[in-house]
C-alpha cells in the first residue's frame, strides 16, 4: 500500500510539473506547490518519522484518520446522535436547558420519541383531578438542624459544586449573578472563594481535602485552618458550608486541576504553584474517623457562627455509611444536610476508572442514605441534596420522590451557560469559554447574556417541577412519593419506584 500511494503522489507531482511547463499561471503554480508539499510529507511520513508505523505504512491517508479521531466527537454529535442515544446528555435533555435558559418553546410537537415499551421507560401517574400549577408549594425548604443557628432557607434546585479553575471566571460570575436573580445558592466547588463568586448570589462553601480557601500547606501537606476558614465562612454570602468527602465521577480520588488551567491568579487563590497540576489528597488530614469527623463538623459549625454544615459524598461502602449515620445518631451531633452525588456525576477532569467504575449511581446511593436517616431517626434534622444527570422537571420530581430535600446540578447549569458538550474542559481548550481559563476563549462568554439564562433555566425548571406535581393531583411538591414514579421492568410489568428501591430485600438495603 506504502508503494502505491508515494507512486500516485510522485505522478501527480509530476502531472502537475508538466502542466506548469505548458501553462504557467498563477493557479497551475499553486497546485505545483501544494502537490510537491504533498509528495514531500509523503516521503516524511513513509521514510522519516519513526513513531507512528500506520503513517509509515500509510503515508499521508493515515493522517486522515487523526482528522477524524479528533472531529469524532463533533461529527458524531452534529451528523449520527438522534434525539435520545448522546451521551452523557442526549440531545433530548440538552435542547430543554437551552428552550427554557433562552425562553424558547419548549413544547414537543408529534409525541413522544420515548419506546414507552421498553425496559426502563419510567413515568408518574396523573389525578383524574389535577391542581392548579401555579398554587403548588414546596419550592423551597429550610435546610439545618436543631445543631445550627442560621438555618438557610433555600431553594429546590441550587447550582451544584464546580471550582473556580475548572471553569472560567465568567462562568462563575455569571452563574452566581444567575443565583442573585432567581434566589437560589451557587455552590463555590473545592477551588475556595473567588472574587468572581462574589457578585451578590447565595454560596455553598464548599471544603474539599485540598482545604483551598480554608487552610494552607505544612511540610507539603494540605491542613486545615481555622482562621483562614472563618475569614470565608462569615462573608455575609456563605450561608451553607458543605465539606466534600468524594463526588461521584471520581469517588475516592481528590480534586484534580490541570496545569494548564492553573493561571497564576487561581494559584494565587488556591495558594499554591502556578501551572502545576494540583491533586487533592484523596482523603482529610482533619479526621480519620468518625469520632473525629463529628468533632470536625461541629467545629466548622462553630467557626460559622451556626450556618449549615452539610457533607458531600458518593455511597460506597454501604455498612460504612451506615455506621456512619448510626454514629451521628448516637453521638446526638448530626451534619445539617447529605449531599449524595451519582456515581453518573459530571467532572472537569478524572481518571477513567473512576469515573467509569466506582461509586454507586444516584438512585441507590440516594435511597440508601434516605433509609438510613429513617432507619437512625435522623431524616426531620438531616436534609438531603441529591445530584446526579438532574436536567429536566421529571428527574427533579423523581429524586425528590426518592428522598430528596432539594436537587444540585451542575451539567445542566453548565448548558445554561451555552455548553455544547464538546468535553474538552480537561483541555483547556473549552470552545465556548464554560471551563477554560484561555483568556480569549473566555471573553466568548459574555456574563450579561449568560446571567440571565441561567435564571431563567432555574425558573423555568421550578415551573414545570410544578406543572408535574399538579398533574399528579398534589398540592405540594413534598407530597410526592417514591410510590408516585414508575418504571417499566420488562415487557409488561411496570413497577413504582417505591417497590425497587424500599422493599426489604432491595440489594442495597442494610
Ligand atoms: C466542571 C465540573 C466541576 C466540578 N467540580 C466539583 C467540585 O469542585 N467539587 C465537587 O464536590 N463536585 C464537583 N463537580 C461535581 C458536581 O458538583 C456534581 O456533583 C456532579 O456533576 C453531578 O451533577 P450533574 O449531573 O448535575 O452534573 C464538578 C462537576 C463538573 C461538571
Ligand atoms: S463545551 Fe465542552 S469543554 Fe466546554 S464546558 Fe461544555 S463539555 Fe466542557
Amino acid at each position: 500500500m506504502r508503494d502505491t500511494i508515494l507512486s500516485v503522489v510522485i505522478i501527480v507531482n509530476v502531472l502537475c510539473g508538466v502542466l506548469v511547463y505548458f501553462m504557467p499561471q498563477m493557479g497551475t503554480y499553486i497546485l505545483l506547490t501544494i502537490a510537491s508539499a504533498v509528495t514531500l510529507l509523503a516521503i516524511y511520513d513513509a521514510f522519516i518519522q519513526k513513531k507512528h508505523s500506520l503513517m509509515r505504512a500509510f503515508p499521508i491517508v493515515a493522517r486522515l484518520r487523526w482528522v477524524f479521531e479528533e472531529e469524532r466527537e463533533k461529527i458524531q454529535q452534529y451528523f449520527i446522535e438522534d434525539d435520545l442515544n448522546g451521551r452523557p446528555i442526549n440531545r433530548e435533555k440538552r435542547s430543554i436547558v437551552y428552550q427554557r435558559a433562552k425562553e424558547q418553546i419548549e413544547t414537543l410537537p408529534f409525541g413522544t420519541q420515548h419506546d414507552v415499551y421498553a425496559k426502563g421507560y419510567e413515568f408518574v401517574k396523573h389525578s383524574i383531578f389535577p391542581k392548579d400549577h401555579h398554587q403548588i408549594k414546596g419550592e423551597r425548604v429550610v435546610i439545618g438542624s436543631d445543631k445550627c443557628s442560621q438555618k438557610y432557607n433555600a431553594s429546590i434546585i441550587n447550582i451544584s459544586a464546580m471550582s473556580f479553575g475548572s471553569l472560567s471566571k465568567n462562568a462563575i460570575m455569571a452563574l452566581n449573578q444567575g443565583a442573585k436573580m432567581g434566589n437560589f445558592a451557587h455552590n463555590t466547588g473545592e477551588g475556595g472563594i473567588s472574587p468572581y463568586h462574589l457578585q451578590g448570589g447565595d454560596l455553598i462553601f464548599q471544603i474539599g481535602t485540598g482545604y483551598f480557601g480554608a487552610g494552607k500547606s505544612v511540610n507539603g501537606k494540605r491542613v486545615f485552618d481555622a482562621e483562614i476558614f472563618k475569614e470565608n465562612a462569615l462573608r455575609s454570602e456563605v450561608k451553607m458550608i458543605e465539606i466534600k468527602f468524594s463526588q461521584g465521577a471520581k469517588p475516592g480520588h481528590g480534586g484534580i486541576l490541570p496545569a494548564k488551567k492553573n493561571t497564576e491568579e487561581i494559584a494565587e487563590i488556591r495558594a499554591v504553584e502556578p501551572y502545576t497540576r494540583v491533586d487533592s489528597p484523596p482523603a482529610h488530614d482533619a479526621f480519620s474517623n468518625f469520632d473525629e469527623m463529628i468533632a470536625f463538623i461541629q467545629q466548622v459549625r462553630e467557626l460559622s457562627e451556626g450556618k449549615p454544615v452539610g457533607i458531600k459524598f458518593c455511597v460506597g461502602d454501604n455498612d460504612e455509611i451506615e455506621t456512619m449515620i448510626k454514629t451521628f445518631a448516637e453521638a446526638n451531633n448530626y451534619p445539617d444536610f447529605i449531599a449524595v452525588d451519582g456515581g453518573e456525576g459530571g467532572t472537569g477532569s478524572a481518571p477513567l476508572e473512576f469515573s467509569n467504575y466506582i461509586g454507586t449511581p444516584l438512585l441507590e446511593g440516594l435511597s440508601f442514605v434516605n433509609k438510613m436517616l429513617k432507619k437512625y431517626g435522623l431524616k426531620e434534622q438531616v436534609k438531603i441534596i441529591a445530584s446526579g444527570k438532574a436536567i429536566d422537571a421529571f428527574d427533579v420530581v423523581k429524586y425528590l420522590a426518592l428522598g430528596a430535600d432539594a436537587i444540585g446540578m451542575a451539567r445542566s447549569f453548565m448548558l445554561s451557560l451555552g455548553c455544547i458538550q464538546a468535553r474538552e474542559c480537561n483541555l483547556d481548550t473549552c470552545p465556548v469559554g464554560v471551563a477554560t481559563q484561555e483568556k480569549d476563549l473566555v471573553k466568548a462568554l459574555v456574563v450579561e447574556y449568560k446571567n440571565v439564562r441561567v435564571k431563567n433555566y432555574h425558573n423555568k425548571t421550578i415551573s414545570a417541577v410544578k406543572e408535574v406535581v399538579a398533574a399528579m393531583g398534589k398540592e405540594s411538591i413534598t407530597e410526592v412519593e417514591p410510590k408516585h414514579i414508575f418504571r417499566r421492568n420488562k415487557a409488561g410489568d411496570i413497577t413504582s419506584l417505591d417497590n425497587i428501591y424500599y422493599a426489604e430485600d432491595t440489594v442495597l438495603a442494610s
